[in-house]
């Protein structure tokens, strides 16, 4: 049936009828981006231009698990409300669509037209190689160039480029996934590539193989100093099983990237089990970093309860980085546009919670789709935490152990998990609060993502309740805590 709805949507497109529509289901996001239907992993091809923030996506229009890759397309101009667009890049004789990154080549150094935003992408066909298509309507319509692949070697895990314009050396840098390490290439017109460096042999985590690259400037907040950061993606070896992001922040010059930290470091950029092939938008305005991830696993992707697609996007985050003693680390705090989603505030009056306390009313109407800020303060409780739950003894608990200065979620109880061994989990985030600690919860249809204080650290997990979770009860143990609450439900 689900497949044969997703066969039709997809004949519809084919011949032009398109934007496809989202058929709506119980677990069908409100906060985050969804294929309308059909399956979804990595987020692609992120680029902004005049006005239109696009997003590209791994996507099998066919069926619900992965299959031959195509560029799925969507354009937003406030990075929440999104329009579904045709499929941008379909199968060639040179192989599938994997992922890969976009440019404004604004001084036409390709020949494609000053202007023209052009795809980087890995055909992944008997070998994996490197291969660019151009657009000059906006990203509605692309042409695959006529040499391709520009770049290609004997390497079996050889994918992803992420591609951005060098000012300082005026030309295009490649970051290239390679196996175990990230490739470096330059280019002075996207089609000739050189060699440059390599970076990643005996640094940071390598429990499995990385992918989905990505380089980039920041300031360090509240400093003069700036840093580059590379993020790397890899799966398995993520701290909770499975996949998972981690970077690294260091220097750059154009051709070579330095690790300030030492080797043995590994810097997790999120905290929960569905964070994934995480890579920011080029050319973003006000000099914003915005990362978008894929809020999913390869552990069990292809097994949870939708019916008509598969996999939602975390939602945009705006980046920065903070120093903490001796290290640089990245900070991820939701984007501002997300703030628009807010429903009229409900304030509780402070609290002391000792032992237990509920909120009757809080949750009851919001369909398990809401905002939820939680400061606790005065924090003298050894555990401290709150539990959300249904009339079907669904729950999520999570709590700050303040002794262990760790914050924990734990979703074994939390639906339905039985779709994989490996889903039933709890993971846990270094947190450096002292007597004060700030959640910021954004609560959706089968995700909780928990940004704690202020997005230095987070944590994105993907739950499945049979009901909504429409109370929450918080908790004190070996003490007590002031606890302050702000509910907005969601707005469309
Ligand atoms: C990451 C990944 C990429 C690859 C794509 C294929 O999730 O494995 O390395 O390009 O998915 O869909």
């Amino acid at each position: 049936m689900n497949r044969l709805l997703i066969l039709y949507a997809t004949a519809l497109c084919l011949f032009g009828a398109c934007s496809p529509q989202a058929i709506d289901e119980p677990y069908r996001p409100a906060y985050h981006f969804t294929p309308a239907t059909g399956w979804m992993n990595d987020p692609n091809g992120m680029v902004y231009l005049d006005g239109e923030y696009h997003l590209f996506y791994q996507y099998n229009p066919a069926d619900i698990v992965w299959g031959p890759m195509h560029w799925g397309h969507a354009v937003s101009t406030d990075l929440v409300h999104w329009n579904h667009l045709p499929v941008a890049l379909y199968p060639d004789s040179l192989g599938t669509i994997f992922s890969g990154s976009a440019v404004i080549d604004t001084d036409n150094t390709a020949g494609f037209g000053a202007g023209a935003m052009i795809a980087i992408y890995t055909s992944a066909g008997k070998a994996q190689t490197q291969s660019i298509a151009y657009s000059t309507d906006r990203g509605r319509s692309f042409t695959k160039y006529a040499d391709n692949p520009v770049l290609t070697d004997t390497l079996p895990d050889f994918r992803d480029p992420k591609v951005f314009w060098y000012e300082p050396l005026r030309r295009w840098t490649m970051i290239l996934a390679a196996g175990q390490e990230m490739r470096i290439y330059s280019s002075p017109n996207l089609k000739e590539w050189t060699y440059r460096s390599s970076f990643g042999i005996g640094q940071g985590a390598h429990g499995g193989v990385w992918e989905c690259p990505d380089l980039f400037e920041l300031p360090v907040t509240d400093t003069n100093e700036n840093r580059w950061v590379l993020i790397c993606n890899l799966n398995p070896g993520g701290p909770f099983g499975g996949s998972a992001t981690q970077y690294f922040t260091g220097s750059f010059d154009g051709n070579s990237f330095i690790n300030e930290a030492p080797v043995e470091a590994i810097k997790w950029m999120d905290w929960g089990k569905d964070h994934y092939a995480t890579v920011t938008w080029n050319d973003a305005p006000d000099g914003r970093r915005i990362a978008l991830g894929w809020m999913s696993n390869w552990q069990y992707a292809d097994k949870v309860p939708t019916l008509h697609f598969r996999s939602a996007n975390t939602v945009p985050r705006d980046l920065s980085l903070y120093r903490q003693e001796e290290g640089i680390y990245l900070q991820s705090s939701p984007s501002p546009e997300l703030y628009a989603l807010r429903g009229k505030a409900k304030k509780s009056a402070d609290i002391t919670v000792e032992r237990s306390y509920s909120i009757g009313e809080l949750l009851t109407d919001a369909n398990g789709v809401y905002e939820l800020e939680l400061t606790l303060t005065h924090l003298t409780a050894e555990v401290a935490g709150f539990t959300l739950f249904n009339d079907h003894g669904d729950q999520i608990d999570c709590y700050y152990n303040r002794m262990e200065r760790t914050l924990y979620f734990d979703r074994t109880k939390s639906g339905q998990t039985a779709f994989s061994t490996d889903f039933p989990a709890i993971t846990a985030a270094p947190v450096e609060s002292g007597d004060t600690l700030t959640l910021q919860l954004l609560a959706d249809r089968s995700s909780i993502e928990i940004f704690i204080d202020g997005g230095r650290k987070v944590m994105t997990n993907l739950v499945f309740p049979t009901l909504p979770y429409h109370r929450i009860s918080f908790y004190a143990k070996g003490g007590t805590y002031k606890l302050s609450t702000t509910f907005y439900p969601y707005k469309s």
